[in-house]
């Protein structure tokens, strides 16, 4: 998956002359904290460097998780079409992007960020082409949430890793009174991630909240570790990312986790592909998540005739359109 051309554009516009020991030493300092997720009461990305580093190193990769959650969550609520956006932890204005190339007829957006370098730069990002009636507002989504305003999207992106966890239940709280229709949270597709997926989860089914996406049920999630729940995205690498982390390989998998909740039921109750399919002559079997609460890998073979042919064509992450696993 590629950024969106004008983002792609303001991007290395952002980018250009920037010494590149700044950034190489800046995306190393961004990538070890979030790596060991610290948590010492300051902001990752409180530097103008910081954030240009990750423009370069990770804002193709979380753009890319967004925008397949948001495919995820579309596809089973076909009838949603969002006019406003309330984005949590906006960053360099990931979401916003991602939400407009899906739905270009956004009207309103409300970006809510605690780090004054990122909120800066992703008004530029977002000045020649954001068409949306966007305004960023400073402040700490823990202590300062009170005042939002609810939109019919809620979003909050690879932010819950930098929060303190007792913070969070509130935290949770808050953002699903905001959503007037659906909330989506996002996370970094590792173990420690798909936990607080999970709690998250949890606390939304018990407010009441419909599961949209991933999971096609509402019982409590079948996979135990040291197995979890994520999905990947094939992200290409510009040449400044690879110049900025040494990297050779001129792309990455991006994985990640989230949940898409909303106060709507999902059109579409069907078995998700939950791990790589896994091919073979005249058989494909596939890992599946079902509308009963159930997981587990799935033979189908040339007798299964229609049912194979669209298996074979699946990925990971796809819905499996029928009733069972
Ligand atoms: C990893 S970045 C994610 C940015 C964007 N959502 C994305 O997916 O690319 C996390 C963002 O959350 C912001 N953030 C962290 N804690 C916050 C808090 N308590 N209140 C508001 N923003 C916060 C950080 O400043 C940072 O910009």
């Amino acid at each position: 998956m590629e950024l969106p051309a004008p983002l792609r554009q303001a991007v290395d516009r952002v980018l250009e002359r920037v010494p590149l020991p700044e950034l190489k030493q800046a995306a190393k300092t961004l990538s070890d904290r979030y790596r060991a997720e610290v948590r010492d009461g300051r902001l990752h990305m409180a530097q103008d460097m910081a954030v240009r580093a990750y423009l370069a190193t990770r804002l193709p990769a979380t753009y890319a998780a967004v925008r397949a959650s948001l495919d995820a969550l579309n596809e089973v609520r076909l009838d949603f079409t969002p006019k406003t956006l309330l984005d949590v932890g906006a960053g360099p204005g990931t979401v916003l992007w991602a939400t407009t190339d899906l739905w270009p007829d956004l009207e309103a957006a409300v970006l809510f960020e605690a780090s004054a370098a990122a909120r800066k730069i992703g008004e530029v990002l977002a000045a020649d082409t954001i068409t949306a009636r966007t305004v960023w507002l400073a402040g700490d989504v823990t202590t300062d949430a009170a005042d939002l305003t609810p939109a019919d999207l809620v979003t909050c992106a690879y932010v819950l890793d930098e929060i303190v966890p007792a913070s969070l239940p509130k935290m949770i709280d808050r953002l699903w009174q905001l959503a007037k229709d659906t909330l989506l949270i996002i996370e970094p597709g590792t173990p420690a991630g798909w936990q607080r997926i999970l709690a998250v989860r949890a606390q939304l089914i018990a407010a009441g909240a419909h599961l949209l996406a991933p999971c096609p049920h509402e019982s409590p999630c079948p996979l135990n570790p040291p197995d979890w729940c994520h999905f990947s995205r094939r992200v290409a690498r510009s040449r400044l990312h690879r110049l900025a982390k040494d990297a050779e390989v001129p792309w990455e998998d991006e994985k990640f986790i989230y949940v898409a909740a909303s106060r709507q039921p999902a059109a579409v109750h069907a078995a998700r592909v939950i791990a790589p399919s896994r091919p073979g002559s005249g058989k494909v079997s596939l890992k599946l998540c079902g509308p009963d609460g159930k997981a587990g890998e799935t033979l189908f073979t040339k007798r299964d005739g229609e049912e194979f042919r669209q298996a074979r064509r699946l990925d990971w992450g796809d819905l499996l359109e029928r009733n069972n696993t």
